[in-house]
């Protein structure tokens, strides 16, 4: 026997149940997205490596170590998307949507794809749902991007559900704040961890995300971003908070929170759940007012967050899905006249199937009962058209197979 070949670590096969709970969740993000004014807009799967590396920027985790990066027939750097971003900026600035009504509010649904150590609820191909909006500035756009998660995960039925929001300035008072908190890694620089110890030039406010014991101490008395915001930042905040109260969505303050991408600037925020483990992240975002011109294109400031699709699943999310009932059973051989009447009756609007297992009439009954069909047609020994009603126990012979589907249209009963 042949080795049996697996998915590759970090993968899932997507099983028709799951299937069915994540068009749940994709259909209420439409409603949720589209009521909002957000559009559809889907990126490819690959892009240019230098998109990411420019993008995303250079000292993160995921440039760093987490690119699925290839070489394409023609010598490209070539590299699978692991986030939606500065992709959805790059198509922002290819298609001119700088000239559309501003902002112009997007929103994806799709596969992406990072090296990172698998385990419960974090996956090497992983799928996120997320919206971006650019070109405005207003507080409004940060705090409905904000609501708008919190509206999709409560429609879903996402259990503990928990808000964490920051600023982070701007660049330049983050330069000032950066230089500050160098200041003082490099002050406690024998308690910090080595990778920690390592990046203090490269990237310095990562030291809030680590778990090293030594690293934690020394960060309980680090300084903090939001006491060098400059006042327009400040207000800039302040505003965003000012609507997510008047919306009453609940969150808290988080100073430490620590993006894993380079491009924000002013909001960040997280959305987590009490009811996932160490990934507890659901979804997280913010304002990325340089990207654009970063990867080539006009100065726009843009607002925005994706969340993991398996982890709102792994939250609860998306209740169970019951399938579509089926109208109509065929069974019997399949010869042309069986299949004619599914090809007709789907055309009239039925679900038809066919028993494509060569089941006996007992055995075609029977698997109608698991179908939860409601009629089954077959036809008998003399050619001619049988048509039952599951619930009723009624059974006739119809004069011809249009007959059977106008039956079944007119319903229920015979
Ligand atoms: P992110 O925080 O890297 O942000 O990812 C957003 C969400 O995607 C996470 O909160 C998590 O739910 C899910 N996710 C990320 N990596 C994995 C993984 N390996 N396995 C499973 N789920 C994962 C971004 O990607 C930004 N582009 C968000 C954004 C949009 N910011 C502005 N606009």
């Amino acid at each position: 026997m042949s080795p049996k070949i697996q998915a590759p670590r970090g993968t899932q096969d997507v099983l028709p149940e799951q299937a069915a709970a994540r068009a749940v969740l994709e259909e209420r993000a439409r409603e949720v997205f589209e009521a909002a004014g957000y559009e559809r807009i889907e990126t490819p799967i690959f892009e240019h490596t230098e998109l990411f590396s420019r993008g995303v920027g250079e000292s993160t985790d995921i440039v760093q170590k987490e690119m699925y990066t290839f070489q394409d027939g023609g010598g490209r750097s070539l590299t699978l998307r692991p986030e939606g971003t500065a992709a959805v900026s790059r198509a922002y600035t290819e298609h001119g949507m700088h000239k559309l009504p501003l902002p112009v509010k997007l929103w994806y649904f799709g596969p992406f794809f990072r090296y990172e150590r698998a385990q419960a609820g974090r996956y090497r191909q992983f799928w996120q749902i997320g919206i971006e909006a650019l070109g405005a500035e207003d507080p409004a756009v940060d705090a409905e991007a904000i609501l708008l998660l919190v509206t999709l995960l409560q429609s879903v039925g996402a259990r503990g559900v928990k808000v964490k929001v920051s600023s982070l300035g701007r660049l330049e008072s983050r330069a000032v704040y950066r230089d500050a908190l160098q200041t003082h890694l490099r002050a406690n620089e024998d308690r910090l961890s080595d990778e920690v110890r390592g990046r203090i030039d490269l990237n310095p406010l990562r030291a809030f995300d680590s778990d090293h014991p030594g690293t934690q101490e020394v960060m309980r008395d680090a300084p903090l971003l939001r006491d060098f915001l400059d006042p327009e930042d400040a207000e800039h905040f302040a505003q965003v908070l000012a609507l997510l109260d008047a919306a009453d969505v609940p969150y808290e303050v988080d100073p430490t929170l620590v993006r894993g991408l380079d491009y924000y600037s002013r909001t960040v925020f997280e959305v987590h759940s009490t009811e996932l483990g160490a990934q507890s992240a659901l979804g997280g975002g913010g304002r990325y007012d340089g990207l654009v011109e970063q990867i080539g294109g006009p100065p726009t400031p843009g607002m925005g967050w994706a969340a993991g699709v398996e982890r709102i699943l792994l939250a609860g999310g998306a209740p169970p899905h019951a399938p579509a009932p089926v109208d109509l059973l065929v069974g019997g051989p399949v010869g042309p006249e069986q299949f004619r009447l599914v090809a007709d009756a789907r055309r009239a609007g039925l679900r038809a199937q066919l028993d494509l297992a060569g089941r006996s009439l007992k055995g075609v009954l029977k698997q109608a009962n698991r179908l939860d069909a409601r009629y089954v047609a077959w036809m008998d020994d003399d050619g001619h058209a049988q048509l039952k009603d599951m619930q009723t126990g009624e059974q006739l012979t119809a004069p011809d197979t249009d007959a059977v589907i106008r039956d079944v249209l007119r319903g229920p009963g015979l």
